[in-house]
């Protein structure tokens, strides 16, 4: 919902424009606009997010077939034109085939190149148009491998799909603007055999069911993110209820042992509220999928996804995720300490409120590690590319920061500032040097040694 990088999308443009000048039959087709970036300028994951548009809203039409692994599906896209638009890009991975789009309801041209769905509307969008771009789309969707070697995506299980999708898996199931900068809300109508359940984020609307097949809606009404929507799929216990004050609405797979699941929500959902600021999701919740082949949970908006019953630790972790990640999200990848260390400190808060673990012997055992160990090479802030974006350094060291953060400024200022970074970019984008200039504003202190020490500096910080 947001725009992204101004400078670098000016730059796009003027050479699109530039370039495309001999190819033009008359001045008409400046006019007519230019084609948008096909990625949003993220040196992470340059080819993800296009220019040129803003997504509002998405309305998913999944059906699908769990034995085969079969999808056929409809995305509408509602979006505003940020540009005057002559083509733009939606992200959707090549093993998917698009069989029509339509633009405002008029056939476009299409081509799939890639990872990239390039759509020609009949005419240009003026600057500031919204428009509905619909795209029809079927295959068999395959996660994909990211550079750190974990599986991302529609990832199949014995009864269903693990659908994960952090920080590029979005585009192997459905057409977006798949960079985190681009929020929107989503609703989600589902239709699988009816021996299997789909959960998908935010609040469960309707479950129908007609000649062996049931259909699951759900509304996401709060902007998200592509890389914390899920529509997860199998044989699960679904239980919807009001416990403690929020709608907690959980799915775990009967070979999976999770007593209470849902009732440990509340109790840690109400000590983060009382530090981080109201909880900022109209429900919330949680999936446990059996994933042998998946090394990690995700913090899936409102409903956090784990490929087996969560710790406390776990559960404390992906839950403070959604205050730090889901509705503050960072701007870049690179700043993914942001979500990470918040996330740690977060959880390390919640061990020491049960009483299994100090604060301090959190710190410490995060602390130990000698001078010269690997650990202390990754700086959190840019841990310097796609492949370290889940280094335990950006957890760890990460979470240091704020605890020596705490330790500077005292607890009044500390959580002053915690409550005002998630206040004041609810639901938004935010980037380190946003946080330095908060922390400092709050604490009325110079703090840019401290950041440069424990962020950008390699090496072990004496304390
Ligand atoms: N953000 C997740 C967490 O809660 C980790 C996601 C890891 N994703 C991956 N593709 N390895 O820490
Ligand atoms: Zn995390």
């Amino acid at each position: 919902m947001s725009d992204f990088m101004g400078m670098k999308r000016f730059l796009a443009l003027a050479a699109a424009a530039f370039l495309s000048l001999p190819l033009s039959t008359s001045a008409v087709a400046a006019q007519d606009g230019t084609p948008g970036a096909p990625g949003a300028g993220d040196p992470y994951f340059p080819d993800q997010g296009n220019g040129g548009y803003d997504a509002g809203h998405y309305d998913l039409r999944l059906d699908y077939e769990t034995a085969s692994g079969r999808l056929d599906a409809t995305a509408a896209v509602t979006a505003r034109a940020t540009q005057a638009l002559s083509r733009f890009d939606l992200d959707l991975a090549g093993t998917l085939t698009v069989r029509a789009v339509t633009v405002n309801g008029r056939p476009a041209a299409y081509a799939q190149q890639g990872s990239e769905l390039v759509v020609t509307p009949a005419r240009s969008l003026p600057e500031g148009r919204d428009f509905l771009v619909v795209v029809r789309y079927d295959g068999r969707p395959v996660h994909v491998v990211d550079p750190d070697g974990s599986v991302d995506g529609w990832i199949r299980t014995s009864d269903g799909v693990f659908n994960a999708n952090e920080p590029q898996g979005a585009m192997t199931w459905y057409p977006g603007n798949h960079h985190m900068t681009d929020k929107a809300t989503y609703r989600f109508t589902v239709t699988v055999p009816d021996t299997r359940v789909a959960v998908a984020n935010g609040d469960l609307v309707a479950r129908t069911s007609r000649a062996g097949r049931a259909t699951y809606v759900w509304e996401a009404r709060e902007p998200m993110a592509s890389y914390l929507a899920t529509v997860t799929i199998g044989k699960f216990a679904l239980a919807d209820a009001r416990l403690g004050g929020y709608r907690v609405t959980t799915a775990v797979d009967p070979k999976l042992e999770a007593p209470g699941f849902a009732e440990r929500h509340p109790p840690v959902l109400d000590y983060f509220s009382s530090l981080f600021g109201p909880y900022p999701f109209s429900s919330t919740g949680g999936i446990v999928d059996h994933a042998p082949e998946v090394g990690y949970a995700l913090e899936t908006q409102t409903r956090p996804l784990y490929p087996r019953a969560p710790s406390e630790a776990l559960l404390a972790h992906e839950l403070a995720h959604q205050w730090f990640g889901d509705s503050v999200t960072p701007a870049l990848w690179r700043d993914i300490w942001l979500n990470e260390g918040f996330a740690t400190y977060a959880e390390w808060l919640w061990l020491d409120k049960l009483g299994t673990r100090s604060l301090q012997a959190s710190f410490d055992a995060a602390y130990a590690p000698p001078a010269d160990d690997e650990f202390w090479q990754t700086p959190p802030a840019d841990p310097g590319g796609p492949a370290n974006l889940f280094h335990d350094p950006v957890y760890d060291r990460g979470a240091m920061t704020l605890h020596v953060l705490r330790r500077e400024v005292g607890d009044d200022a500390f959580f002053t500032i915690l409550r005002t970074w998630a206040s004041e970019h609810k639901y938004g984008n935010a980037d380190t040097a946003a946080f330095v200039a908060l922390a400092e504003r709050v604490s009325g202190r110079q703090l840019g040694t401290l950041f440069d020490t424990w962020l950008r500096k390699p090496g072990k910080p004496s304390l």
